[in-house]
Order: structure tokens, then sequence, then C-alpha cells
């Protein structure tokens, strides 16, 4: 009974936060369902494996850690969750803390901290393998006395901002799990933005593999410098190895999912909350995935009717665009947050949610510091109003315009960035145009409309008569 913190599940992220664990001074104890998973693992542990304990059952593993225990689980999201953890409760005593750190539907979350028959958490850790190793973004979910009992724990493994932990207790429940879906709905809509414009440059600009990588490692060094510009370089820069050429090229155009981005946008319509180039990124990537259907469209439709030219958009008016795109995702992501606090009763921490997200996660980017500055002053504005980032896309909107108007005039499909500025310009038209929708209803279903002029509800039509 000696280790911390125990964590149940060797997998990939399992491994890496176990050796995060160990190496910032806490013993841990591993357990896995294949128990040579767990020998290899303790095995090619190195210098961390003394404060590593390997177990080969339940039972010994739950023996192996301190009362109050800890026990972090890793394994795969959904049902296997919940049978582990029938299978530990029993063998823990009342004050005993699971904690979900997988990537969970949150309200999987809620049922399982309203059902827990002793304390639970549900944490979302972002940063992938690497994060997970040295240092990841961690969002908590679950009663704050819980979050403080491993605070220290966690905010040790977690990654820093100039010195700040990016580990932060979102809410009650599984408030951690929604903020860390929201992430990734961000990051779908993020990495399917820089994916549009990699289309226009090779498609539009005949730019090849080495040439794209050049432009997002420059942009790299501006105001997109984010972890996803930069592995979009080094993704664009890599070469294959059997052909000789560059890799990009023969990576297959459908992308896959776990679902996350699915449930965040299955949540933002229940809420009501517009985050159509989240919607629009999810949309592409199932899209995507019909690789015979769009090579059928091709044959009889022909590809995209002509090559944009290298003069048509600059360089700069892309990356224009893409500054543009990236402030409308985050403020659609963020505008749902705000919507989920109010809608749960969670109060979550805008400010704070921009902060645990400026280093470790897989969004982490430049701009995410000055966001936490916006909504410090205002965490109830939609982030395109904040006066630094409307100023921003006072003067990069019109360079999304261009890009969006030159993908479609050239049949270039870039559905994220046409659904970012649809949508800022749909926040920024006072009289739009759903007094016809309102018209219409009332027409076929006496639904009633309000008007204008003296602002009478329940009113109808001459057609009501
Ligand atoms: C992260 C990532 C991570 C992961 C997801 C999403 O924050 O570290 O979001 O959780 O990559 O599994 O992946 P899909 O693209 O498969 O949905």
């Amino acid at each position: 009974m000696s280790s911390e913190i125990g964590l149940i599940g060797l997998g990939t992220m399992g491994a890496a936060l176990a050796l995060n664990i160990a190496e910032k001074g806490f013993d841990i104890a591993v357990w896995n369902r294949t128990t040579q998973v767990t020998r290899d693992f303790h095995g090619t542990a190195g210098d961390l494996a003394p404060r590593i304990t390997p177990t080969d059952s339940l039972e010994d593993f739950v023996q192996a850690i301190k009362v109050p225990r800890a026990i972090i689980l890793m394994v795969p999201a959904g049902d296997i969750v919940d049978a582990q953890i029938e299978a530990l409760r029993p063998l823990l005593g009342p004050d005993d803390l699971i904690i979900d750190a997988g990537n969970a539907n949150f309200h999987d979350t809620n049922r399982r901290a309203r059902e827990a028959t002793g304390p639970f958490l549900g944490i979302g850790v972002s940063g992938g393998e690497e994060g997970a190793r040295h240092g990841p973004s961690i969002m908590g979910g679950g009663k704050r006395d819980y979050w403080d009992r491993v605070a220290h724990i966690l905010d040790a493994i977690s990654a820093k901002y100039e010195g700040t932990p990016c580990a932060t207790w979102m809410g009650e429940e599984g408030a951690g799990h929604f903020v860390k879906a929201v992430h990734n709905g961000i990051e779908y809509a993020d990495m399917q933005m820089i994916a549009e414009v990699y289309g226009i440059l090779r498609d539009g600009m005949g730019y090849d593999a080495p040439a794209v990588a050049k432009v997002f490692d420059a942009w790299n060094d501006g105001p997109l410098r984010s972890y996803l510009v930069e592995i979009s370089g080094k993704v664009a820069a890599a070469q294959d190895a059997a052909t000789g050429g560059p890799l990009l090229d023969v990576i297959a155009d459908a992308a896959g999912q776990k679902g996350t981005g699915r449930w965040t946008v299955i949540e933002a319509q229940h809420l009501a909350s517009p985050v159509p180039a989240i919607e629009a990124a999810v949309v592409a990537r199932n899209l995507s995935s019909r690789r015979e259907t769009r090579a059928l469209g091709e044959d009889l439709f022909g590809a995209a009717p002509k090559p944009l030219g290298e003069d048509a958009l600059t360089i700069d008016t892309l990356e224009q665009a893409l500054i543009a795109g990236k402030i409308l995702c985050y403020a659609q992501g963020f505008a749902m947050i705000s919507a989920a606090s109010e809608a749960f009763g969670w109060a979550l921490p805008l400010p704070d949610i921009a902060r645990v997200w400026r280093e470790g996660c897989i969004i982490r980017s430049e701009m995410l510091n000055d966001m936490a500055d916006a909504l410090t002053d205002d965490p109830e504005q939609n982030l395109m109003f904040a006066p630094y980032f409307a100023d921003q896309m006072k003067t990069t909107h019109d360079a999304l315009r261009q890009v969006v108007a030159a993908a479609a005039l050239h049949g270039l499909p870039a559905p994220a960035l046409g659904s970012g500025l649809s949508y800022f310009d749909a926040m920024r038209t006072k009289r739009g145009t759903a007094n016809m929708v309102q018209g219409q209803r009332d027409y076929f279903g006496l639904h009633g409309f309000v008007r204008l002029d003296d602002g009478k509800s329940d009113q109808h039509g001459p057609w009501a008569q």
C-alpha cells in the first residue's frame, strides 16, 4: 500500500500518462486486463520503473494504493468504462476516488457521477500521446472536493503555460468531458479549415506538398502560430520511404473519427447554439469517406472547373482568411460553452477554459492567450465582438470572403471556411430574412409572428381569416 495513485489501462495514452505521473515523482500502481501488457510496460519504463508497481490482479492493484485511493481509468470510452467501474467498486473503500480520464461522452459522465456509489471524477485529457507523456491539458468535472484531492498530481503532470498548470476544474458531473468535447469540435473545425486552405494551394494554385509545407511553416511564425499549423507543415514536408515522394500524396483522402466532434454537433443542436464551422467539419469528414461516390461524381460532372492561377489569391490573403476562420470557429465553440453553462447550471469558467487550452492540448495556439484576456473582460460576449477580435475580424473578413468566393467559383470545396463566413455575415446582419420564414410558418400553420412596429406577438396574416 505505497502508491499514491493507480492507473488502469496501459494503452498508448494510459502508458504515457503513467510514465508522466512517475516522472513527476509520484509512486503509481498500474494494471492492465492483459498481464503481459503490464509486464512489458514495466520492463520498458527504464529509470521510472522503481516508481511503478505493476500488478497482475485487480485485487493486488487496489491493495498497492494508499487509502483513500485515487484510481485513473484510461480505457476506451463507452461500456468498458462502466464494466471497469463495476469490477472495481466492490474492492474499494467508501472514500476511494475513481477518475475516468478517457474521451467519455459527457452524458455518460453525468450518469456515472449520479449513479456512483463512491467518489467519481470525469476528466478530459488532451494532447495525444506526446501530451499525455510530457504534459497534457486537463479539464476536470465532478465534485470540487474530489478534484482538490488530486489537483496536486494533475497540476504536476499537466502542461504549463508560462509556469501556470493547464489543469482546471470546470464544474460538476460531466463538465470536464463536455469542455473536452467542445475542444474536439474546435479541433475538427480548425483542422478542416487548414485542410481546405491546403486544397486551394494544391488544386487551385498548383503547390506541391513541400511548397505547402513552406507556407504553413512561415504561418507558424505569425499570428496563426499553433500546434495544428505546425504539424500540418510537418505532415506536408514528410517524405514517403516507399515512393520517395511526399507522404501526403499517398495518404488516402478519407478522414476517420472517433465521435467526439459528432457529439459536439449533436449537443450544439440540442442547445440551439450555432456551431456551423464545426458542423461543416464533421460533414466534411463524413463526405471524405465516400471516396467511390466522389469518384463517380468527378466522372459525371468533371473535376474542379479551372485552376485558380497563382495570382488569383495571395498567400497573405489565405493567411488572413485562416485567421478570420479560426476566430470564428473558436467564437462558436465558446458561445456553445456559454449556452451549456446556462442550460446545465454549471457556471463554466470561460476565461479559464481558454487558459487551460493555451498549452498541452491539440488546439493550443498563440491566439488563446488573447482569447483568455477577452473572455476575462466579458465572459458572456461572443468572442468576435470582443474589441481585440472585432478589430481582427474587421481586417480579415474580406480575405475570408475572397477565399470562399474564389473557391466557389473554381469548384474547390471549402465548407468550414464558407460556414464560418456565413456565420459572420449572419451575426452582423441586423435585419435578417427570418421574417419570411415566420410568414411562411404562419401561412401554413398559423404559428403566429411578432410585429416589428408595435411589438405585439401571436399576430397572424390575412390568410388566417
Ligand atoms: C486530443 C485529441 C484526442 C483525439 C481524439 C479525436 O485532444 O488529444 O482530441 O482526444 O485525437 O481521439 O480523434 P478523432 O479525430 O478520431 O475523433
